[in-house]
């Protein structure tokens, strides 16, 4: 059983990775889930949080808004691919569980201060605002962090958001090298395994066969999500960035990579949010993260349905 944190953008495949966490509560025990702004603004962030937990019937855990916006850059967001339609809107009722009122930052200081050394685990899917601040403003924390799983990065990659930077990176890149230089065992989820987990119509089909009210929701939001985009890989299909983050909690074996450097463009106007990973060792920087670079995708997919399915 690990104990986790989920900090969060949702943001759809942020609200797929929640509802995986959720539907393995003898595996994972979420403490709480922490909003962020990056895929949309915190007031929709924190909200489709909250709607994804009662989609899961789990109204009991809480949410938190955190940061507002990155710590030095102005927020730039992807409503144009996370931002609803009305058909969403009929998907994921508004949520009647009530927002925590403690900021997001101080949950995760008050909790972390109060475990176990190397207890918790963090699953960060969007910008790392969010447990950037929580280590400037209690250094101490960082040693009860016993792993940080980060979805993020790219290594052999090219960027989502710009040639050479992934989204929740260039949003917030100083948090992102705040993070990286905690000394936090760091496990990477860039964008070379998530470009693996690509929503096929095989893999679509088995999830719109799920025959429950999460599974239904999950295939229609992605219908959905394919609707309003052409994706980059020159079909309808969608990368499943952030359930990768879940799915290395649950079974390791699907992933593999190599401990290396990763710095952090924080400066280039052409690469900022750029993660730079020292893959061959000659940069002389040490070792701060686990990076993963392949995927068993088809695994990935198997472990997402019969998990999912476990959920109302
Ligand atoms: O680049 C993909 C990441 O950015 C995912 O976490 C997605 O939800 C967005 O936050
Ligand atoms: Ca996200």
């Amino acid at each position: 059983m690990r104990r986790i944190f989920i900090d969060t953008d949702p943001g759809i495949d942020d609200a797929i990775a929640i509802l995986l966490a959720l539907a393995v509560p003898a595996e994972l025990e979420v403490l709480g889930i922490v909003a962020v702004a990056g895929n949309l603004p915190l007031a929709q962030t924190e909200r489709n949080a909250r709607r994804v937990c009662e989609l899961a019937g789990r109204p009991e855990i809480p949410v938190y808004a955190g940061c507002a916006r990155p710590m030095l850059r102005p927020l730039a967001t992807a409503e144009h691919i996370h931002g609803e339609t009305d058909r969403d809107r009929l998907l994921l009722p508004e949520p009647t569980m009530a927002l925590q009122t403690l900021h997001g930052v101080d949950f995760l200081i008050e909790t972390l201060r109060a475990a176990q050394t190397g207890s918790i685990t963090v699953c960060a899917l969007g910008p790392l605002t969010n447990i950037a601040m929580a280590l400037v403003k209690a250094p101490e924390v960082a040693a009860r962090i016993g792993e940080l799983v980060i979805m993020g990065g790219a290594c052999f990659e090219l960027g989502n958001v710009t040639p050479a930077a992934e989204f929740n990176v260039h949003v917030d890149p100083h948090a992102a090298a705040i993070v990286l230089d905690s000394g936090i065992p760091i496990t990477m989820m860039p964008l070379d395994v998530t470009h693996q987990l690509l929503t096929t119509p095989p893999r679509l089909a088995v999830l719109r066969a799920l025959d429950n009210h999460c599974g239904r929701a999950v295939a229609a939001l992605l219908a959905s999500f394919e609707r309003r985009r052409r994706s980059k890989f020159g079909t309808r299909a969608t990368a499943l960035h952030d359930p990768s983050v879940i799915a290395y909690l649950l079974d390791p074996k699907l992933f593999d990579g190599r401990e290396v450097n990763v710095a952090i463009e924080t400066e280039s106007p052409l690469t900022i949010g750029m993660t730079v990973v020292d893959w061959w060792g000659v940069s002389g920087r040490p070792v701060n993260a686990r990076v993963m670079t392949k995927v068993d995708s088809e695994g990935f997919y198997s472990l997402l349905s019969e998990n999912l399915v476990r959920l109302p």
